[in-house]
């Protein structure tokens, strides 16, 4: 690869999801402004301005199509209206209309896998064995003990099949029994979801999020999953088997590449998919000469334990993955996945920040996350998420409350008791409190998205490894003469960074290092010292490489 040959193929149109950065918004949790607790589509426009002073380039709003919310809108029953608690068609339009005044694009979440059990299309497939759309969906006789048809299970523990007493036979669903399962092997299905897109396109959406895509296509013959010997109980019950035959099956490509095609039918739009599969498979959803997804989410950060060399092989194994052309990217946490303060500690979140914000490939922010939110705790009768009734401790709210806008009642979320609780801290913890702060976690994300917008070596740059010593992991990024090199200390002790430039100078040439950031604050401008930089526990800098003046 040569030092420029990848920005070199950057076409103009495809630079804002390139060089952009992602922030993902759940809907339900962002700004409500009705007063009934849960945030709507006027709440997200309210807040563009403030997505726009953070810097990002693009909002992923999670679902808001019509749905019974049996899953938060991951059960959809009309694709193509939005739900009346999120508002209406005319205020999803205002919103895309005030978005792209600001140049932010808007991506939608596309749940295809399955419909709402009240879907007009399941209600009819579930009329009678003869109704033209009982083939929409996938359902079988029950198997010989008059049980399910095979031994798939829910990815929300227990069967994935239920039983529709009237006609004797199961329906599959990946997901809660309220979620059936479309029958993608069904070219009319796949006609009508097509259609779908093109009536989002065609309101100016700028690309998709497509729903467990990996999930799309099932084996034909629904074969029995093999048991996974590495089980270990406590695990969620869906990881006792392997999913053989239940996802990621080739026929899926074709499907993608067909999404894809109609995306192309438009101008500059992007195609995400959420795919949860080891390094290897991941890539796969590239497509055939890159006919897949454009981006297919890398969640590999979340999957990796924290420690400085597990994150450089995985860098290496995810860049040397890749194929020809393929784009990278990186997330560190979504509406699905403890939060990243959660997971690590707030100390770490922000050598996190770095790390997300300096690496080669699309980053997509969760919302929050720049406020340094963690694991909000939910007390029992405030459970929302279905999954934590079933397998307990698998629930996924305290990853999705309220947004924290301004000390005050609510945080200025909402003017009543919101859906989930607030963190306890939303009085401290807010971004009208924080954005003010030169040391906060908030500042910190905007430095590091100016940064990123500033410095083409950070959004579209090579990435080179440079060293893993102990904690520290410290990386290069290059475009054209630009050079900005990385340091990030995953661990909590102090220490020293090599300030050598590793390239020969020609005689007389001085060039030296110079910090551009560091996550703690200050220190912009510093050269080092000694040969080193100081690096403290918790601490990343990012520094740049000048044509200098003399060197300490
Ligand atoms: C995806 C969503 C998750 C949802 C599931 C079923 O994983 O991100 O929130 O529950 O699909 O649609
Ligand atoms: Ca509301």
């Amino acid at each position: 690869m040569t030092e420029d040959a990848k920005p070199a193929r950057l076409l103009a149109g495809e630079l804002w999801w390139k060089a952009g950065i992602v922030y993902q918004v759940y809907p339900r949790s962002f700004q409500d402004t009705n007063g009934d607790g849960v945030g709507d589509l006027k709440g997200v426009t309210a807040r563009l301005d403030y997505l726009a002073w953070l810097g990002v380039d693009a909002v992923w709003l999670s679902p808001v199509c019509r749905s019974p919310m049996a899953d938060y809108g991951y059960d959809v029953s009309d694709y193509c209206d939005i739900d009346p608690l999120f508002g209406t068609l005319a205020d999803f339009d205002a919103l895309v209309a005030e978005a792209h005044r600001r140049r932010l694009r808007v991506i939608m979440d596309f749940v295809p896998n399955h419909t709402s059990q009240d879907h007009p299309w399941f209600r009819e497939a579930r009329a009678s064995r003869d109704n033209p759309k009982r083939d929409w969906y996938i359902w079988r006789d029950p198997g010989p003990d008059g049980g399910p048809p095979n031994n798939w299970i829910s990815n929300f523990g227990g069967p994935a099949w239920t039983l529709d007493p009237a006609s004797g036979q199961y329906y599959y669903h990946a997901f809660l029994r309220e979620q059936p399962d479309l029958n993608w092997r069904n070219p009319q299905v796949r006609a009508a979801m097509m259609d779908v897109l093109r009536f989002w396109l065609d309101r100016g959406v700028d690309g998709f999020r497509v729903d467990v895509i990996w999930h799309l296509m099932k084996d034909e013959g629904l074969r029995d999953n093999p048991v996974n010997p590495d089980y270990v109980a406590g695990e969620p019950e869906i990881n006792s088997l392997v999913q053989l035959h239940s996802a990621d099956q080739p026929e899926v490509m074709q499907v993608i590449a067909e999404m894809r095609a109609v995306l192309e039918e438009y101008d500059a739009r992007v195609l995400i998919g959420e795919i949860y599969l080891p390094l290897e498979r991941l890539v796969a959803y590239y497509g055939v000469d890159l006919s897949g997804a454009h981006l297919p989410f890398n969640f590999q950060l979340i999957q990796t334990p924290w420690h400085a060399p597990a994150l450089a092989r995985l860098i290496e194994e995810y860049e040397a993955a890749l194929p020809e052309g393929g784009w990278p990217n990186w997330v560190l946490g979504n509406h699905d996945q403890p939060r990243i303060a959660a997971r690590v500690g707030d100390a770490q979140a922000r050598v996190a920040a770095v790390l997300l914000l300096t690496l080669r490939g699309t980053p997509t922010l969760y919302y929050g996350d720049e406020i340094g939110l963690g694991r909000v705790p939910i007390p029992p009768e405030r459970v929302r998420d279905p999954w934590e009734h079933n397998e307990p401790g698998r629930g996924r709210d305290p990853e999705r409350t309220p947004m924290q806008w301004q000390p005050g009642p609510q945080a200025g979320f909402s003017t009543v008791e919101p859906w989930l609780p607030l963190d306890p801290q939303a009085q401290t913890r807010n971004v009208e409190v924080l954005r003010d702060e030169p040391g906060s976690i908030l500042t910190l994300h905007r430095r590091l998205i100016a940064l990123r917008r500033e410095h083409p070596a950070l959004s579209v740059g090579d990435y080179r490894p440079v060293s893993v010593d102990g904690d520290v992991l410290v990386y290069e990024r290059r475009h054209a003469d630009e050079t900005i090199r990385v340091a990030l200390n995953f661990g909590h002790g102090d220490c020293k960074v090599d300030a050598d430039i590793a390239v020969a100078q020609p005689e007389g040439a001085r060039e030296g290092w110079e910090v551009l950031l560091s996550s703690a604050g200050g220190r912009r401008g510093e050269r080092p010292l000694g040969g080193h930089f100081a690096l403290a526990g918790d601490e990343a800098l990012v520094l740049i490489r000048r044509a200098a003046a003399a060197q300490g």
